[in-house]
């Protein structure tokens, strides 16, 4: 029996398998930040292709913090009627949604706005990146209120389950470093404090919308003296405690010139997700170069992750589960319309 094709709860919901589709911006959007037909069909196939959890890419929370003009939003009320239709459209063909909750940070390359960060630090002097402005306590309160509110928004559109960013430098990743983070003030300095705005925003989304949370981190910034394994394990286990559902584990993504990254192997990132599972007690997704149906099924043989997400192969192959059922003998879930493909 391939573990692969198996429900797994989540909250109150299941999940028709463990293949799980990653937030991957598509850049699709107007200025509005509206969902389009592009975002519809990109996410409908992948929904009939067979996947059991799509997460919508990276979802700016105010239009400060997306990473381009074109990135999708929720930070007002006219775009809940778009992710609506995504989400019914999505749900109609069988999986379950979610959406990536995201704030840019420094990495911001809206032509319009200036970014906002942990500390005045320029990400890159390539790449159209702009020095940030770092940001006073009051604006970090609003900040989780905006948050907050696209949570809220992201329930009435319809979504099963959220899910934080707190990966690849983005706002949230950059409070967790001490090399992006050199605050002195309740934000900055000890480990604790520079945890405290992604806890903060966790409690607040949990209080106010009844779905399962996900949190996706980088687990090691790759940099001597940078955010790390162990400091990992420490911020998943509070997680844990409040009340977030899972770790979704990548790594990487804080600094253009990133001095130990390692091989870039298949599953290379997995250890990282083991280790928080293991120590931290929390269920974890793997993401990172998984490309076939037995990397997915050794992971969670092996009990390294619950979930596994595709992302690049999900790019190049709609119809990939759909191909990994046929390889296990599995055909029964197939796609009727598509069974005479298989
Ligand atoms: C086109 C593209 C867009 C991405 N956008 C996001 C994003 O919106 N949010 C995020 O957390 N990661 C994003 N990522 C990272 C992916 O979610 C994933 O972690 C990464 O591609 C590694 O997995 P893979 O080797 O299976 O592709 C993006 C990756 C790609 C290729």
């Amino acid at each position: 029996m391939s573990l692969l094709f198996t429900p797994y709860p989540l909250g109150n919901i299941s999940l028709k398998n463990r293949v799980v589709m990653p937030p991957m911006c598509m850049y699709k959007a107007e200025e509005d930040g509206c969902v389009t037909l592009f975002h519809e069909t990109h996410y409908g196939a992948r929904a009939i292709g067979g996947v059991g959890l799509i997460i919508v890419e990276a979802t700016a929370v105010e239009p400060r913090g997306r990473i381009t003009d074109n990135d999708l939003g929720l930070w007002n009320d006219a775009q809940i009627e778009g992710h609506q239709k995504l989400v019914k459209i999505v749900h109609e063909l069988g999986a379950t949604m979610a959406i990536q909750l995201a704030h840019a940070g420094r990495k911001s390359i809206c032509k319009s706005s200036i970014p906002v960060a942990p500390s005045p630090l320029l990400f890159s002097d390539t790449g159209g990146f702009k020095t940030p402005i770092a940001l006073c306590n009051m604006e970090i309160e609003e900040i989780i209120i905006a948050f907050v509110e696209a949570a809220k928004r992201a329930h009435k559109a319809g979504y099963d389950v959220l899910e934080l960013h707190g990966a690849h430098g983005y706002l949230l990743g950059e409070f967790l470093s001490p090399l992006t983070n050199v605050r002195t003030d309740r934000y900055g300095g000890s480990l604790e404090n520079r945890c405290k705005l992604l806890i903060k925003v966790c409690e607040a989304i949990l209080t106010a919308v009844p779905l399962p949370l996900i949190v996706r981190l980088s687990a090691d910034e790759w940099m001597e003296g940078g955010w790390n394994i162990n400091d990992s394990l420490y911020l998943s286990q509070k997680l844990h405690d409040i009340g977030v559902s899972m770790m979704h584990v990548s790594a990487g993504g804080n600094h253009a010139k990133q001095t130990l990254i390692p091989p870039l192997v298949p599953s290379y990132q997995t250890d990282y997700a083991r280790s928080i599972k293991e120590k931290s007690a929390i269920p974890t997704i793997a993401v990172g170069l998984i490309t076939t149906q037995e990397q997915g099924e050794t992971l969670l043989k092996e009990g390294v992750c619950d979930l596994v997400a595709y992302g690049r192969e999900l790019l190049r192959s709609p119809n990939m589960v759909q191909f990994f059922m046929k390889e296990s003998g599995d055909k029964t879930s197939i796609e009727p319309a598509y069974a005479r493909a298989f």
